[in-house]
């Protein structure tokens, strides 16, 4: 029995930056139900929203203050019914992000374990520890934005909390069946409601080594084996999967499903381990985000994305874009970045040097041509249709991500990647990202480069050679020509450096990342059927530098 995910194009939207109906300066949800048409053209299958909850927004919503509500910032569950009405009007099915590892410190059960005493249950939904004697934390854990997991209770408190992230998202213990449950009944709250599925937020620390024992000495880019990947945290994941099935058995007709946020860098093994048959239906591979333009390093990407989760039976689930990496036109547009060690590890890394953004778009659109002909799922990030580059000089005091202030501006952080949407060459609103009537209108919470208008929607619309078009076309050529594969059958053929080849079915694609036209006669053969280059496809087997060519 095949499943709508298998092979889904999923549009990830970021609400804060969609489209803001009420003129505040924020995306919400009437501003993104006003423009599901843009969605809905592009032909993919389903959106995803990033956090929706009621959230102090100091980490944009991954700082759950309660999963069984809508920010008012973002609307209320009025607003979120109709949105998922009118999505599945247009055929679009609709995927929450659910963050299991942490809440927010506003969350009640926080507030709650800090009232309550060391040792009670309250403080035993999270991990409050006593220091060690000397006065310092209770282990060496570093926190992923910046300085140690653990933050100090205050007063005269013997105890500290741990946050695999920032102080402010205090990790829940799994453990504890208060939290278990409320899970399970989240998930269910939102099923009820229509939803047909979660992207499931950072899933690698959730579930600790009992006992939190001090991390051992870790090279650049190892994991703290006390605090990823545990055999803990699938344990959780077996049980999401039991709540799923169970709504599916006693909802005939709702095929939901669960998607695995884990960066496991070149560790296929790993994140395969996600999509055992009793977890998660897809996990994503980000080796291909976080890989330079160079043939082996993709390849190998590709490779180990598709061969480890087909021992599971099932197929890759590949992004080349989100909120929490730079775009790809900027990422691409350094000529002459090719070792496998310029992303992998740190994915918020931008590189440094000059950018030209002629070379990235040209890389961007191939790099398109190459993601929407795999098998498996492909996730989109809003933007990237519309060749967004990231917004690299943002004023540092304008700069909101908790990155950049965690790590003393070290890491620029991602909000060049959130920059609100251009949806119209005039710049009324914002270029029409706050839908507005009037005077009245807030600048949008992060502000649009002076040419912002050259990359709006409706600029690109009827340009044939825009990327907007180029998506569509890849889109539509995706539907009519890939069909369904059996997991691992995709063909990756391994005989030119500066190649990337793949055949699905009658169809093969050849993307070129060298520095120079290669003819692809001994390959190909047969006619081109699309190109990624703006001006049209050549007609023979020549596939130019930085392009793809699908022939079919
Ligand atoms: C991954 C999310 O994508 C990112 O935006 C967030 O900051 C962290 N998880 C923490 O929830």
């Amino acid at each position: 029995m095949s499943h709508w995910w298998e092979h889904a194009v999923v549009y990830q939207v970021y609400v804060r930056s969609f489209a803001d109906a009420n003129g505040d300066g924020l995306g919400d949800l009437e501003g993104l139900r006003g423009r599901l048409d843009h969605i809905a053209a592009l032909g993919v299958d389903a959106i995803w929203m990033t956090p929706i909850y009621p959230s102090p927004q100091l980490d944009h919503g991954y700082d759950v203050a309660d999963y069984f509500a809508i920010d008012p910032i973002h609307g209320d569950l009025a607003a979120f019914d109709r949105l998922v009405a009118d999505a599945n009007a247009l055929g679009l099915r609709v995927l929450l992000d659910i963050v299991p590892n942490h809440c927010s410190r506003e969350h009640p059960w926080f507030l709650e374990a800090l009232a309550a005493a060391p040792g009670s249950d309250a403080r035993a939904r999270f991990y409050f520890r006593d220091g060690k004697a000397d006065g310092s934390p209770p282990n060496n854990w570093r926190a992923i934005f910046g300085g140690s997991v653990w933050t100090p209770v205050g007063g005269d408190d013997p105890q500290w909390y741990l946050g695999t992230f920032t102080p402010y998202q205090p990790d829940l213990d799994h453990t504890h069946p208060d939290v278990d449950a409320m899970f399970a009944d989240a998930l269910r709250f939102w099923f009820d409601r229509g939803v047909d599925g979660f992207r499931v937020d950072a899933t690698p620390p959730v579930g600790k080594t009992p006992g939190l024992p001090d991390a051992p000495p870790l090279a650049p880019g190892e994991f703290n084996p006390h605090t990823r990947f545990r055999p803990e945290g699938h344990e959780v994941w077996r049980r999401w999967r039991s709540v799923i099935d169970e709504y599916m058995a006693t909802h005939p007709g709702r095929e939901l499903m669960m998607v695995s946020e884990a960066y496991a860098p070149r560790r296929p093994d790993l994140m395969a381990e996600y999509v055992r048959p009793d977890e998660f239906h897809q996990c994503f591979a980000f080796d291909l985000l976080m890989s330079p333009w160079h043939g082996p390093s993709m390849r190998r990407a590709l490779a180990d994305a598709v061969e480890h989760v087909a021992a599971h039976g099932t197929w890759p689930t590949i992004a080349l874009n989100n909120h929490d990496a730079q775009r790809i036109v900027t990422r691409l547009a350094h000529d002459g970045i090719t070792s496998p060690d310029a992303w992998t590890g740190d994915n918020l890394r931008a590189a440094e040097g000059e950018v030209d953004l002629v070379v990235g778009t040209r890389r961007a659109r191939a790099a398109a041509g190459l993601l929407l002909a795999l098998p498996g799922s492909v996730y989109l990030y809003q933007g990237e249709e519309l060749g967004l580059p990231e917004v690299l000089d943002l004023p540092d005091e304008l700069r909101q991500d908790p990155v950049f202030a965690n790590t003393g501006g070290d890491k620029k952080g991602r909000d060049g990647c959130r920059v609100p949407l251009p949806w119209t060459a005039s710049p009324v609103g914002s270029h029409g990202f706050s839908v507005t009537e009037g005077d009245d209108v807030a600048e949008p919470w992060l502000p649009q480069p002076a040419d912002w208008g050259r990359y709006a929607a409706d600029t690109q619309v009827d340009d044939e050679s825009s990327m907007l078009s180029l998506y569509r076309r890849l889109l539509a050529a995706r539907r009519s020509h890939l069909g369904r594969s059996e997991p691992g059958t995709t063909a990756l053929i391994d005989d030119h450096d500066d190649l990337i080849v793949l055949r699905r079915g009658d169809v093969l694609i050849v993307c070129n990342v060298g520095a120079g036209p290669v003819d692809c006669a001994a390959v190909a053969g047969r006619a081109p059927l699309l190109t990624t280059d703006p001006s049209g496809t050549r007609g023979g087997t020549v596939v130019d530098r930085d392009t793809t060519v699908w022939f079919s």
